[in-house]
């Protein structure tokens, strides 16, 4: 038993002994044997430390930048600021130098010429083996190596290959419509473009690789995002070999329970494919990614099929590859146009002239030069990816250097798109023409220059991709929009899975002229189109005005026969058009759209406006003239008020009283003849209205330019305010020398007690009492005078109800005249 014992014990104590042979060799002997092996060779760089290797000087540096407590100045020269170790060690070191990652050698090369011979040699330098980005790609194209990764990479370029990405054009397009739908109500404010960016990116990828929408899939890029936190969070943490397998911290658990829901979400995806195709909905798996993979992973070929895992996998690296990546290139690129205004203007107008009113085309989008010029100085100023990693497994030669074993290489992608032996002294400067005569000149050949998109075998599948949605958006926004920084943008870019903007963008964001005369009109007029509400179309600036006009004249210009079906002569436009599109229907006044409703339940649901959604139109600048701010045109609070005061004015009581009166008399207290003159004032404004309802108006221009008839009609309101305040001085003076003994119980009298009322909240100012007067003078005036010159004429045509009328008068009344009763 004893014997026992003891071989057991000696047995654990020579395992524990090899267990710490390993442990030390890992952490000490060889990183000792590498250091001094590369320091033999003239690299250099900072010592090994036991164990942490250099990962707390790494941090230090890192939070030094972070919580640096004055932000950084608005300079491109981001180097030191994203990666400081490596900055500071290059200048310190050379440009190719080892570093520590815990007992991991680094060796970091940032010579084009090294950088080029290590890209294009996958076998000597594979791809490192994922580690912290294993839970968020899985073993997915970017990661994985060898054979699988030949199998992958060839369904990748299938999926994106020519044909394919032009037939992904107008999904693109689409998604790009669904963001700036959103910028329309950020117009004149501030927007963060960042976060916009990042929703168009993954609309994008769900739409073109997925077939679905960002709506389907935000769970999926939800949980993605916090993965990726937590993997940048974890990428300087040290992990004792074995234990972190044994001990799991709470972001381990937390990454742990979101890689098991992504992959359930992606399952219910690919599952919903698959059913569509078994219910015969859909005719086959499609030909996005999504379907290509599918077709693999029930290929019944060994050599072509994959595994569900790794299908799962690969839609976990494009749900990422494609989103987080070019929503960095954009969000960077608007940042540098929004301060860079030269350069956008530039690109406006390139885009204009070759896109004019036209959507983007494979075609046109190809030829986007300065576009694409601006796109690669983003991307060689703010790299997505500010570094690659490449491993070597066995020893290997690397231009006259021998690298040992075991060793990580890491090329700062950045420190190459920063160095001024490249690009010159002023690297740092924002000059897209650099790249006026391609990518070959701007970098004399040096194809290791400019790596943006990787180089050699593993270069970046979705180059193509990218160019074509990044062109399509900046396109798209250049031609509605004009965008500056706003004054609350911090700067402060973050390297985390890609080079992101830690505070986002803040642009300010202004519509164009040719937004409101172009853009605006055609997306309403397809957003009701799309609800089956139809119309004529909408035509460049004029609308439908023309139209109108031309019916209008044409219909006027012959004199009517003796009909009520007054309908095509009084709105003959309407009349055509209800029979021609429906009930209801969309037309144009000039850039105004114009829902004309006329389904009686519509009708209803609009006049009760139970959800306040449909205030009294604010009025024409002739309105405006005509009505003042008065009870017919104001809105809110002040309506609430005004209607107040006339209620009272006509409330049944007075009515009663004041019955036979015009309203001069009944309002205003006077005779029709006092205020003839208004009466004639108010009849020319009138004229002004129906003359300029549908005289096309610019925005602005308006403003800036009047017409005759403009300076007219100011000069006509200037003389009725001139009259109305005649007639409230009169009763004022009234009031004062005691003639009367108040202001009176008329619409006037009402409209003065509140002029001077004491109470804030009751009193009016001298304009509202002017324009309310103005109001009631026409509202009253010119209701009436219809009403009753229709019903004479109705009754001149119709003598068997004039005898009637006259029978029930006489009968009434007989020689009395009319009071509250008979009435
Ligand atoms: C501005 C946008 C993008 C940039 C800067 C970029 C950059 C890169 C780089 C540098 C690599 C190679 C990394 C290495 O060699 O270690 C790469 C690979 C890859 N990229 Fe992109 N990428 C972008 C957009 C996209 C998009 C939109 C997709 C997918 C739709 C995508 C999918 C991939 C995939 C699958 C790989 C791995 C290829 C392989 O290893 O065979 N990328 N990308």
């Amino acid at each position: 038993m004893g014997g026992v014992v003891i071989y057991l014990s000696s047995g654990l104590c020579l395992l524990f002994l090899l267990f710490v042979i390993k442990l030390l060799n890992k952490i000490w002997w060889t990183p000792i044997r590498i250091q001094s092996q590369m320091r033999s060779q003239g690299i250099k760089g900072p010592s090994y430390k036991f164990f942490h290797g250099n990962n707390k000087e790494i941090i230090n540096m890192k939070n030094e930048m972070i919580m640096s407590s004055s932000p950084m100045e608005l300079s491109h020269q981001i180097f030191p600021i994203t990666e400081p170790h490596i900055y500071s060690w290059i200048k310190l070191y050379g440009t190719n130098f080892l570093m520590w990652h815990g007992s991991q050698a680094e060796l970091v090369v940032a010579e084009p010429k090294l950088i080029k011979e290590i890209m294009n040699n996958n076998r000597s330098f594979p791809k490192r083996e994922p580690r912290e980005y294993l839970k968020l790609l899985g073993n997915g194209l970017v990661t994985t190596r060898g054979e699988k990764w030949l199998k992958k990479r060839k369904l990748a370029v299938n999926a994106f290959h020519a044909e394919n990405l032009k037939n992904m054009i107008p999904d693109m397009i689409a998604s790009v419509d669904m963001m700036l739908e959103r910028w329309r109500d950020y117009e004149g404010k501030e927007i963060d473009a960042y976060r916009e960016i990042k929703v168009l990116t993954s609309e994008t990828i769900s739409r073109t690789a997925f077939g679905s929408c960002y709506l389907e899939g935000e769970n999926i890029f939800n949980m993605l995002t916090k993965m990726a936190y937590i993997v940048a969070k974890k990428k300087y943490k040290l992990e004792i070999p074995g234990i972190g397998k044994l001990l799991k911290t709470n972001d381990d658990i937390e990454s742990d329970k979101l890689e098991r829901d992504i992959r359930d979400s992606i399952i219910k995806v690919v599952k919903k494919r698959e059913s569509n195709v078994l219910t015969g909905e859909a005719e086959s798996y499609g030909n996005d990614l999504l379907g290509i993979l599918m077709r693999a992973y029930h290929s019944a070929d060994e050599t072509q099929k994959i595994s569900l895992d790794d299908l799962i996998d690969e839609c976990k690296t494009f749900y990422v590859a494609g989103t987080d990546t070019t929503a960095s290139l954009l969000s960077w690129t608007i940042f540098l146009l929004a301060i860079h205004s030269d350069w956008q203007d530039k690109a406006r107008k390139e885009v204009l002239e070759l896109l004019g009113q036209q959507n983007p085309s494979a075609d046109n989008i190809s030829r986007l030069n300065i576009v694409g010029m601006i796109i690669n100085e983003t991307l060689r100023l703010y790299p997505p990816f500010v570094v690659f990693v490449r491993e070597v497994k066995k020893e290997v030669k690397l231009g006259d250097l021998i690298v040992p074993a075991n060793v990580d290489v890491t090329i700062p992608v950045i420190a190459v798109h920063h160095d001024p032996q490249i690009w010159g002294e002023d690297f740092h400067l924002y000059k897209p023409e650099r790249f006026a005569q391609g990518v070959p000149k701007a970098t004399s050949n040096n194809m290791a220059a400019f790596l943006p998109f990787g180089l050699g075998p593993r270069t970046c599948v979705g180059f193509n991709f990218t160019i074509i949605e990044a062109k399509i958006a900046l396109s798209m926004i250049l031609r509605r929009y004009k965008f500056t920084l706003s004054p609350n943008y911090v700067h402060s870019p973050v390297p985390r899975i890609t080079l992101c903007p830690q505070h986002g963008i803040q642009v300010m964001l202004r519509a164009l002229f040719i937004n409101k005369l172009w853009w605006n009109p055609i997306w309403t007029q397809s957003q009701m189109r799309s609800q089956g509400i139809k119309g004529p179309s909408y035509k460049f600036i004029h609308g439908n005005t023309k139209e109108i006009i031309n019916m209008t004249n044409e219909i006027m210009s012959s004199p009517m026969e003796l009909t009520h079906q007054i309908f095509p002569r009084v709105y003959p436009h309407v009349y055509s058009w209800i029979k021609l599109y429906g009930t209801n229907f969309l037309m144009w006044n000039g850039l105004q759209p114009q829902l004309v409703v006329a389904e009686p339940d519509l009708i209803k649901e609009i006049l009760n406006d139970k959800d306040r959604a449909y205030p009294k139109r604010e009025p024409t600048n002739f309105i405006k003239k005509f009505l003042g701010d008065g009870l017919v045109t104001t809105q809110g609070e002040k309506w609430f008020k005004q209607r107040k005061l006339a209620n009272h004015a006509f409330h049944v009581e007075t009515l009663k009283v004041l019955t036979s009166e015009i309203i001069s008399r009944t309002a205003f207290g006077s005779s029709y003849l006092e205020e003839e003159n208004i009466f004639n004032m108010l009849t020319k404004l009138a004229f002004f209205i129906s003359k300029n309802e549908y005289k096309v108006r610019i925005p602005l221009i308006g403003k800036l330019v009047k017409t005759r008839d403009n300076t007219k009609s100011d000069k006509v309101e200037q003389d009725i305010q001139d009259s109305v305040i005649k007639i409230v001085e009169n009763r004022e003076k009234n009031v004062i020398t005691g003639e009367v003994d108040s202001y009176g119980d008329d619409l006037l009298g009402a409209l003065m007690m509140a002029y001077h009322d004491v109470d804030v909240n009751q009193k009016i100012s001298l304009d509202d009492l002017i324009d309310e007067c103005k109001t009631f003078y026409v509202a009253a005036q010119e209701t009436m005078a219809s009403v009753l010159s229709w019903t004479v004429l109705l009754l001149t045509t119709h003598n068997n109800w004039q005898d009637k009328a006259r029978k029930e008068v006489q009968e009434l009344f007989g020689q009395q005249s009319p009071n509250a009763g008979n009435i």
